[in-house]
């Protein structure tokens, strides 16, 4: 086991300082060796910040440093596979920003060079550390809930698409819309819950609605508001998407919205068993619902909670540490893309698509 973990974080933007950056400071293996930003004074002003580490503007000066352990990739999507695998072509451990990537392709190559360097690449599907979440999955695995045949997912928000014009709505740049941002995210927790099933079909519909006339789209705030461009900018993704997931289990089904005319957000997670059911609040806690000698009963569960973001990067140093792979592994981020890729797919055939597994 190595003592000392020297990690160099790629794109110091948003989820690098709310999540990667304070839980490597907080670790006590892990040091950062570089700040790295193509704006320079992101990486500047990280070094500024955090007192350690050296700024530098293009990753390729330090894919050669033998000194280097590891790397987190918090650019947008479509560097997530280039710098992900440039990485682990140089030797090492990589910590990818959820998605995966745009496209299954990308992800599938990603796990092909994972496996072949035997590096250890690791995806930012965070809720797989959160308590609640953890609390269900035992439950499901411990038959609290019997036969779980079917679970619903809502991912829904009134007004909510980022940066109009900018990287987030244009798929080139992200692969997609709500589904690929807001509903991998849901996706994976809830297959982590099932015990990452066998899927067998996939069918949905994406609809590019709200926000395709950008001008006219009407909205109170918006986040990654400074990418906005709606003078020459992009708009062709899902803002909003409806689909069906058949497994070997239990069947999945999902309303995600970035943007509806629904009036509010709605945000959690229905897991129906025939014994017992669980509501989830996404990012906070959930109720349990079963019978009990004739009565029906609700549980509130009381239990400690936890930073997942941090609980994730602490367990990829622990791991690279350790040279194990863990729960994010890029095989469970690679079943999660065959479901958005198949959803995307049958949306543009109108038509369910099987799965290969
Ligand atoms: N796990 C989560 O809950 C969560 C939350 C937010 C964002 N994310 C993911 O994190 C990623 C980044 O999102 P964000 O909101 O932090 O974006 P951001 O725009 O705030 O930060 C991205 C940074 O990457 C930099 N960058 C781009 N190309 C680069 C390159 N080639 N080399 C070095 N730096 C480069 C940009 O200049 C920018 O500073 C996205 O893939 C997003 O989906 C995950």
């Amino acid at each position: 086991m190595k003592e000392k973990i020297k990690v160099a974080v790629i794109g110091c933007g948003n989820i690098a300082n709310s999540a990667h950056i304070p839980a490597y400071m907080a670790s006590d293996i892990a040091e950062i060796k570089y700040f790295c930003d193509i704006i320079p004074e992101r990486a500047d002003a990280a070094v500024e910040k955090y007192g350690c580490g050296k700024a530098v503007y293009d990753y390729h000066e330090i894919l050669d440093d033998a000194d280097l352990d590891a790397v987190s990739v918090c650019t947008h999507n479509d560097m997530h596979s280039v710098i992900s695998i440039d990485f682990m072509r140089h030797g090492k451990d990589v910590l990818c920003e959820k998605p995966a990537a745009r496209i299954l392709s990308e992800a599938l190559e990603m796990e092909k060079v994972s496996y072949e360097t035997g590096r250890i690449l690791s995806i930012g599907v965070c809720n797989r550390y959160a308590n609640s979440v953890n609390h269900i999955r035992k439950l499901i695995a411990d038959g609290e809930l019997g036969d779980v045949y079917h679970v619903y997912a809502s991912f829904r928000a009134h007004r909510s698409i980022p940066g109009l014009g900018g990287d987030f709505t244009t798929k080139a740049c992200s692969g997609g819309g709500a589904l690929i941002d807001w509903g991998v995210h849901y996706i994976d927790l809830i297959l982590y819950c099932l015990g990452d099933p066998k899927v067998l079909t996939a069918s949905g519909e994406a609809f590019c609605k709200l926000g395709k006339d950008m001008k006219n789209y009407v909205y109170e705030s918006m986040w990654a508001e400074d990418t906005k461009n709606t003078e020459t900018g992009t708009y062709d993704v899902d803002d909003s998407v409806v689909g069906l997931v058949r497994t070997d289990g239990a069947v999945v089904s999902f309303n995600g919205a970035w943007a509806q005319n629904i009036g509010e957000r709605e945000t959690y997670i229905d897991f129906m068993g025939d014994k017992g059911g669980v509501r989830l609040d996404y990012c906070g806690n959930f109720r349990f619902w079963t019978t009990k000698n004739g009565m029906l009963t609700e549980t509130i569960p009381a239990y400690k909670t936890n930073d997942m973001h941090r609980s994730e990067v602490l367990d990829f140093v622990e791991c690279v540490a350790k040279g194990e792979r863990n729960r994010n592994d890029i095989k469970y981020a690679v079943g999660t893309s065959k479901i958005l890729q198949a959803i995307y797919d049958s949306s543009e055939a109108h038509a369910e698509i099987k799965i290969e597994n």
